[in-house]
């Protein structure tokens, strides 16, 4: 099968479960498996395989089944990014128009932390809950959010950290099968997928993210799961804020309909995917006004209300964010010079955020829930000597390191820049 594959030729159904099977119980070893990798990272895969791919990952291990919530199943994934409050809008915003989201969520390394920490910045709330009373509080709220467990696709995990270090993680087959086979084993009946693009994202060039988006809608929909995807700008941070507590504000004021222009808009897209496949509304244009009327009446903010209290959570920072985590001190980036904001190099400002405590830089990290960046000003805008770029919390006094890096990061020019265009395509098959 190796040699097959390495000369270009395709691998059957029945070759592709034999070695997922084989690989996840070891009776395969890593280093035929690396030599497969590397095959298939050279020669590619059809349609065919890569779906074959994913349903062996999605078999290796346990699938959650959410049978019981009544409706659509709708999944969101973002292929990551900095700043990228989404998750923490979107499930209330979908869910205040009846869309069941059943949400499984992980702590993960990175510039800030997962869903799962941002949520547990709101005093009390709690994600380890039992099977039976997630199923039930998505059939009362529509919503909840319960913390990952059981072994799913072990063959994925097995098979991304082989790849991590035989230089194969950038293989398209392989990403895409990689991401729809743990939204499928979380029981998802149908994918909306944010494929960003640009400099702080994993796939930089925008023909490079069209590519991954199409092959994970590909998969989705030859697999029995409606998938689409929308590829959004990550050139820069997405919204203002960088930090789990500050996320929650920022996640409040979006759903209140007073957040950024950038996060509401990306929201209200994406959101207008899952409502239409979720069957709630005719059209993605009917689906869009039943989002923004709830953001309007307060629905969608009271649905988040509901969402944190019932998992033991203070609702009240809703109406009172000054309850959520509070850093020690904060200080101003002042612009350096006059001119038009033209860069924002977002890993480097999410690496700033880590230093400051907000993100894991190891497993072992432990989170500053209140900390992180707010940007003032965004590219595209004109700024005067002296004007507040942006925000720091911390909780250390001196943060001369965090000041320096975000200088490094953020570039004025004399030149107008025009703000990047924020969402680029729409795919839907
Ligand atoms: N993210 C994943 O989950 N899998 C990959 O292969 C790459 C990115
Ligand atoms: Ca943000």
């Amino acid at each position: 099968m190796i040699q097959k594959k390495r000369d270009g030729n395709g691998l059957k159904s029945e070759e592709i479960q034999f070695i997922i099977k084989g690989y996840t119980d070891g009776t395969i070893p890593d280093y035929q498996m690396s030599a497969l990798t590397m095959a298939i990272y050279f020669q590619g895969m059809t349609e065919q395989e890569r779906a074959d791919l994913t349903m062996a990952m999605v078999e290796s291990g346990d699938q959650i089944d959410l049978a019981k919530i009544k409706g659509i199943k709708v999944d969101k994934h973002s292929t990551g990014g900095v700043g990228d409050t989404t998750t923490l809008v979107l499930g209330p915003l979908v869910a205040s128009v009846g869309v069941p989201v059943a949400k499984m969520s992980g702590r993960g390394l990175g510039h800030t932390g997962g869903t799962i920490d941002k949520l547990e910045a709101v005093s009390g709330f709690h994600v380890e809950i039992e099977n039976e009373e997630f199923i039930q509080l998505v059939n009362q709220n529509k919503i909840a959010v319960i913390g990952q467990s059981g072994n799913l696709t072990p063959a994925d995990k097995k098979l991304y950290s082989l790849r991590d270090v035989t230089a194969t993680v950038n293989s398209i087959p392989l990403i895409a099968s990689s991401i729809m086979s743990k939204k499928i084993a979380a029981g998802a009946d149908a994918v909306v997928l944010d494929v960003k693009t640009g400099a702080g994202a994993f796939m930089k060039k925008i023909d490079d993210s069209r590519e991954l988006a199409q092959a994970m809608v590909r998969i989705g929909n030859n697999v029995g799961r409606k998938t689409m995807a929308v590829i959004s700008d990550m050139s820069q941070p997405l919204g203002f804020a960088i930090g789990n507590a500050l996320e929650v504000k920022e996640a409040i004021d979006t759903l209140k309909g007073v957040g950024p222009d950038d996060l509401t808009e990306l929201c209200l897209t994406l959101g207008s995917h899952m409502v239409f496949v979720g069957g709630k509304a005719e059209s993605l244009s009917e689906a869009r006004t039943l989002l923004e009327e709830s953001i309007k009446s307060g629905r969608a903010l009271e649905t988040f209300k509901v969402f944190l209290a019932s998992q033991g959570g203070d609702a009240s920072v809703v109406d009172d964010p000054e309850r959520l985590p509070q850093a020690k001190y904060i200080y101003e980036l002042e612009a350096k010079s006059d001119g038009y904001v033209s860069e924002i190099i977002a890993d480097e400002v999410g690496t700033a955020a880590m230093l400051l405590g907000a993100g894991r830089a190891t497993k072992e990290s432990v989170i500053d829930l209140a900390v992180g960046l707010v940007l003032k000003k965004k590219i595209g805008d004109q700024v005067k000597t002296g004007d507040s770029l942006l925000t720091i919390y911390s909780n250390f006094s001196d943060v001369t390191e965090v000041r320096n890096k975000l200088y490094n990061s953020i570039t004025i020019s004399e030149q107008k820049v025009d703000a990047p265009v924020l969402i680029h395509e729409e795919i839907t098959e």
